[in-house]
This record gives C-alpha cells, sequence and structure tokens, in this order.
C-alpha cells in the first residue's frame, strides 16, 4: 500500500507549544484490559472456572486517547471480539459486556504485533484464546517466550501449531511466582491482565517497571483489581472474582514529548511541552541537557531551549525503564548528526533498531552503525533529500533530521509514522515547521 508522504522545508526554528496527546503504550493494553469488565469468575470446584457476565459493569470510559492508526486497531479487535466502542474526540468508551470472542485474526495480529497483549486479557475473559504468532517486525524477531511460559505457569495450555497458538485456560495455582528473565513490558503486561480476575496470588519478579506499567495498573485497580508494587521490579497481583467498568485517563506519551524536544533541538528552537509528565522523563531530558540544551521541567510542562548549537554527548545506552528508553534513540540520533563532536549509542534492547541510520546517511550525516554499536561523528549541516522510513521511530528521526536539514525532504512510508503519532505534521506546523502530507 503506498502510504502518504510528508515534504519537509528545513531550516525553520521550531518556537511555540505543543499539547502532548495520551501514550500509544498505555492506551494498546489498557484497551486490552477492558475485556476482563463485566464478566464474574467462579470457582466451581472440579468444574474449573464458571465465568457469568455482570452487563452493565462492563463499560469504560477512557480519555486522553490519541488518534493513532495502532489504537484503531486495537478498537477493531475489540470489536471483532463483540465489544461495542464509540469515540468522541479523544474519549474512548468501551462496553465489552457481550464480548465472547476467543480469536483474534490473522489480519489483525499481522497488522500490530503489539495484539499479543489481547492474549492475557481474552484468556481472563473467556478462558480460551487462538490467534497467530506475532510477525517479527522491523526491529527485529519480536519473541514472546517470557509471555508463554509465565501464562504456563498460570495454568493455561498453549499448543503451538502452523504459526498459530492455541490457548485455554486451565485451573490456576493458588499462587504462583514468576521471575522473568529479562524485564519485558508486554510480557509483564499480559501476566497482569491474566492473573487480575480469578483466585490466586501472582507475583512478578523482574517485572518492567515502565510507567505505562503503573498506568494499566492504574486503570485495572480502578476497575477493582488488587495489584501493588507496580514501577518496581515486583508486582503482586491478588485475582478477584470481578472488574467493573471505570472512567480513566491515559497517560501522556513520554515518546512524542521526546521526539518534539528532539525538534526544537535540532532547529535551534524554543518549545513549551504541556500536558506531559516529566516525572516519567529524567533519562530523556538529561541527554538533552548534556547536548546543551535548556530543559525546565515543572508540573505537567516542560520548556526546552536550544540556543546555543548541540554538542555531542558520551555514550547514549539504551536500558529497561528507568534507563535510556530505546524508542527515543532514533530520535536521538537523528539531532546528534547535526552536532559538534562524536557520540557513541549502545542499542541495548533490539537487535536491529538502527534503521534510521541509512537514511540519515543520505542526508549527510556521518553515522558508522554495527551491531549494538552506533558512532555518530556530529556535522554542521544536514541536506534534504527523498528518504524512507522502516519503522514508526526511525521514521519520526527522519522528520525531526528534515527539519534540521537545509532544503527540501520527501519522507515515504509515512504509514509507519501515523502508527504512533498523531498527525505530527499539524502538530509541528502549529509550532513554525514547514512540513505538508501529500
Ligand atoms: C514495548 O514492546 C513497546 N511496545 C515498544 O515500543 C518498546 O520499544 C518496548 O516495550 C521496550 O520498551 C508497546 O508497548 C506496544 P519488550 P515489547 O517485551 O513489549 C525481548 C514503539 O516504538 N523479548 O520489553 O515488545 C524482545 O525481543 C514500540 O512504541 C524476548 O526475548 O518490548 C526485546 O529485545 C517499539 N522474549 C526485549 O525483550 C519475550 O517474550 C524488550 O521487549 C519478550 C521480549
Amino acid at each position: 500500500m503506498e502510504s502518504s508522504r510528508l515534504l519537509v522545508e528545513g531550516g525553520r526554528k521550531i518556537e511555540g507549544e505543543i499539547r502532548v496527546h495520551g501514550a500509544k503504550n498505555s492506551v494498546l493494553p489498557i484497551l486490552a484490559a477492558t475485556l476482563l469488565c463485566g464478566i464474574r469468575h467462579t470457582n466451581s470446584g472440579n468444574a474449573g472456572i464458571s465465568r457469568t457476565r455482570t452487563g452493565e459493569a462492563g463499560i469504560s470510559v477512557i480519555h486522553n486517547t490519541a488518534s493513532l492508526s495502532d489504537a484503531f486497531a486495537a478498537m477493531r479487535i475489540l470489536r471483532s471480539l463483540g465489544c461495542e466502542i464509540s469515540r468522541e474526540g479523544s474519549t474512548v468508551t468501551v462496553c465489552s459486556a457481550n464480548a465472547e470472542g476467543d480469536i483474534v485474526s490473522d489480519g489483525l495480529m499481522h497488522e500490530m504485533r503489539s495484539s499479543i497483549v489481547f492474549l492475557g486479557a481474552i484468556l481472563g475473559r473467556v478462558g480460551r484464546c487462538r490467534l497467530s504468532f506475532p510477525g517479527g517486525c522491523e526491529l527485529g524477531p519480536r519473541p514472546i517466550d517470557l509471555h508463554l511460559e509465565a501464562l504456563r505457569r498460570l495454568g493455561v495450555k498453549i499448543t503451538e501449531g502452523h504459526g498459530i497458538l492455541d490457548c485455554t485456560a486451565g485451573v490456576r495455582p493458588l499462587s504462583a511466582d514468576i521471575t522473568l528473565s529479562l524485564p519485558s513490558v508486554g510480557a509483564t503486561e499480559n501476566i497482569m491482565l491474566y492473573s487480575a480476575v480469578g483466585s490466586g496470588e501472582t507475583v512478578i519478579r523482574n517485572a518492567a517497571r515502565e510507567p505505562e506499567i503503573s498506568d494499566l495498573a492504574g486503570y485495572l485497580i480502578k476497575c477493582g483489581a488488587k495489584i501493588s508494587g507496580q514501577g518496581t521490579s515486583t508486582l503482586v497481583i491478588d485475582g478477584v472474582p470481578e472488574l467493573h467498568g471505570c472512567e480513566y485517563s491515559v497517560m501522556p506519551d513520554r515518546i512524542e514529548a521526546a521526539t518534539y524536544m528532539g525538534a526544537a533541538a535540532i532547529t535551534r528552537g524554543e518549545l513549551m511541552l504541556t500536558g506531559v509528565r516529566p516525572a516519567d522523563m529524567y533519562s530523556c531530558m538529561s541527554v538533552f541537557s548534556e547536548m546543551g540544551c535548556g530543559v525546565y521541567p515543572y508540573d505537567d510542562k516542560i520548556f526546552i531551549s536550544a540556543r546555543k548549537p548541540i554538542s555531542a554527548v558520551r555514550t547514549v545506552r539504551t536500558m529497561p525503564y528507568p534507563g535510556f528508553p530505546t524508542d527515543c534513540q532514533p530520535i536521538v540520533m537523528a539531532v546528534l548528526s547535526k552536532s559538534q563532536g562524536t557520540s557513541v549509542i549502545v542499542e541495548n534492547i533490539f537487535e536491529n533498531r538502527f534503521m534510521a541510520a541509512p537514511e540519515l546517511r543520505r542526508m549527510g550525516a556521518n553515522i558508522k552503525a554495527e551491531g549494538k554499536v552506533a558512532v555518530i561523528e556530529g556535522v554542521k549541516t544536514l541536506y534534504g533529500a527523498p528518504v524512507r522510513a522502516h519503522d514508526l521511530r526511525a521514521g519520526a528521526a527522519l522528520v525531526v533530521a528534515a527539519l534540521g536539514a537545509e532544503g527540501q525532504t520527501e519522507i515515504s512510508n509515512v504509514h509507519y509514522i501515523d502508527r504512533g503519532y498523531e498527525s505530527i505534521e499539524t502538530a509541528l506546523s502549529s509550532v513554525g515547521a514547514d512540513l505538508r502530507r501529500i
């Protein structure tokens, strides 16, 4: 599918104010979690668990949801499972009362691999689930071994064959103590979703600590779940017989915020970000400060000023939260491409996340990327060129580079960018960028 393209005239300072949208990586698991509302689990002894629907209790109102293709894909999955969904601006209302689907279609799984987070929610609601193995993606194979191993520890029977996962909930252990070999965000979310409803205590050690995990926990707790330890490496989930829907507001998108900080930095501009949560962004903010930007967080705002030339930074290492987030790595690579000095980036999370490098080189960047390490020798000028987005954040990095380049850049495959940014051209044009979609 030939998606639209972005035409960017570089060299304009970014100056003004942008309100950041709700987080993509939080709204996806929260939408999956709405499935858990409105069913009552009763333990009927050896007959296993009976699940009875409790009608009205299945309605959730989710505020601050961004208009992203990934969010729309998640809503299509919910509809395919029998949920009723309505959207009013950034508020999405989900009624899961009549949802009894247990299959996520192949098409929907391939459209968005993070649909795997529906597995725990569907199992929690109806006790069985069939979905195709999520494909790898541009970032690498994206295995789900930790998800499956943990669900098996929770009594789920999983057979894999011909690319299909066939899962059936069994009798849950009264208590499970699961240690993840790495703090996987998705695996932590799937375990939280599956163990929220039902009986039994689940402990997750080496759990992911990302703010999106705490946001999912916040939603589930408001629905009646018993969860503690969110934001730390040890999560404890005490299963409850039933969750009711609730009204909840999604946390701000820290990666979108960092992207716009990158745009201000590379154009030597000034930007006020509102509707953000600085507490989620210390590792990002410190890298921009190290580059020589003035970064002033306060309340739900961050003010960034880049009046001085951007200087190279010491090594940037991507790490699980609270370390520097891998999703911001391509953005920072773009900004450092036009800086004074040489910087090193070490990508520790994904195998193949330097997809922006070859495209940035077409714009005159001097980047050597090999394995997990990229060496960026800052250049004085980047030049507009026709470039291609290969994945969501690499695409966003090209937009940032194009804003700081001389001349015109045409970015194709913009559908990747639309997965994680609500009309990026509107946001950036509102603060001085000359950027339009064709
Ligand atoms: C989430 O992906 C985010 N996606 C990603 O954002 C983000 O980059 C990533 O977390 C890390 O922060 C969503 O939340 C929808 P992981 P996820 O499981 O859950 C390996 C973006 O741009 N792993 O923490 O898939 C895996 O291969 C996207 O918004 C296993 O080996 O991330 C990777 O190397 C991109 N086995 C590492 O762990 C498993 O079972 C981190 O993966 C699971 C993961």
